[in-house]
């Protein structure tokens, strides 16, 4: 008998349409993992996307968008609590105190702060603080596993770090989680060949309609290598996309024809089409039938919301009692 294991728990921002980075990096373990677990909590990281998105309604269509993509890619709200991060206060609570036990220098070094700053760009506190409200998401649920891309890596030690820190400062309380990052998917390349991401627009969204697939493949950067030349398949952009939609055989096929020459560049462009074509639309068709229903999806929300409240509350009672600041 397989045994299941304990808590996965991840989450996506609403910040607009996922890609298929987000897809094969995290999503798509979301669905394979909830067989797995005892428990399995997917979230909406609103409060993490309210750093770069200050528009209400933008933000009001966006979490209900990414409600829609985790029920379109098969996650089964029998199987999986979907809640919204904003309807768990206690979230923002734990990352206040987080916030107390951990020093500037230390979230100083956090990439994400460290990429900010070199650009240039001004960054809000909620941006610096953003590894304390993510340690509150994971550490709330006594999480053991945590599915993301190689980009949150490092948040994910974050996260072990300020329960280790709280640990020893007070007493027992959080479990450290584990990060579950896919080797070949932890950074899937987008249209020009750096890490696939909306800030860079080289995406290829997930529920993408056939025109706009054609067109993101179209705009795939690749060197002026003739068909007939040889090719090294592991310096192309579409092979990269390649190895994610094709069959082993079909593969192997198209690697052996870029090794030996004849493979145009603009014959790879088609087949990828084809194969994204395939797998895409009937996601695509399933999440147009599931948006019909957006009450019952608000609902889902609405009770989820409510059900993780609760058991965050009580989260927070032990906390609150470690630290002293509750006198019963
Ligand atoms: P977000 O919304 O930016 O991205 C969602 C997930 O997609 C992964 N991802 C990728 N994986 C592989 N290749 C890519 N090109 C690629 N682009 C994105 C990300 O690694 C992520 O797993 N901070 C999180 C949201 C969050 C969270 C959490 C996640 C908030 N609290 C607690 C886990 C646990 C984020 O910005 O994801």
């Amino acid at each position: 008998m397989e045994t299941k294991e304990k808590t996965v728990l991840s989450g996506v921002k609403p910040t607009g349409e996922p890609h298929i980075g987000n897809y094969f990096g995290a999503m798509k373990q979301f669905v394979d993992l909830q067989e797995k677990y005892d428990e399995s909590l997917f979230f909406i990281a609103d409060y993490h996307a309210l750093n770069t998105l200050h528009n209400a309604d933008e933000m009001k269509q966006n979490i209900f968008e990414v409600a829609l993509d985790y029920l379109a890619i098969g996650l089964d709200p029998k199987k999986v609590t979907i809640f919204k991060q904003s309807d768990i206060p206690q979230h923002a609570e734990l990352a206040v105190i987080f916030n107390t036990i951990t020093t500037m220098p230390y979230l100083m070094r956090a990439h994400a702060f460290k990429d900010a700053e070199a650009k240039n760009k001004e960054i809000s506190v909620g941006t610096f603080d953003y590894p304390m409200l993510m340690a509150a998401d994971i550490l709330m649920y006594d999480t053991d596993a945590v599915p993301v891309g190689q980009d949150q890596k490092q948040h994910i030690e974050i996260a072990r770090d300020t329960a280790e820190k709280f640990n020893r400062t007070f007493s027992d309380e959080f479990k450290l989680p584990e990060p579950l990052i896919l080797k070949e998917v932890a950074v899937v390349p987008g249209t020009d060949g750096q890490k696939m991401s909306k800030s860079y627009n080289n995406t290829i969204p997930l529920f993408a309609e056939d025109t706009e697939i054609e067109k993101a493949v179209m705009s795939i950067v690749t060197d002026s290598k003739s068909p007939e030349e040889k090719k090294n398949p592991e310096e192309d952009n579409i092979f990269a996309l390649h190895k994610l939609f094709s069959s082993i055989e079909e593969l192997e096929g198209i690697e052996k024809r870029y090794k030996e020459g004849g493979m145009g560049y603009k014959e790879s462009k088609e087949i990828l089409i084809e194969n994204i074509k395939k797998f895409i639309s009937p996601m695509r068709e399933r999440r147009k039938e599931l948006e019909k229903d957006k009450d019952s999806i608000i609902k889902m929300l609405e009770e989820n919301g409510e059900k993780m409240r609760e058991r965050a509350e009580q989260k927070m009672q032990s906390v609150r009692e470690k630290i002293g600041v509750s006198l019963k």
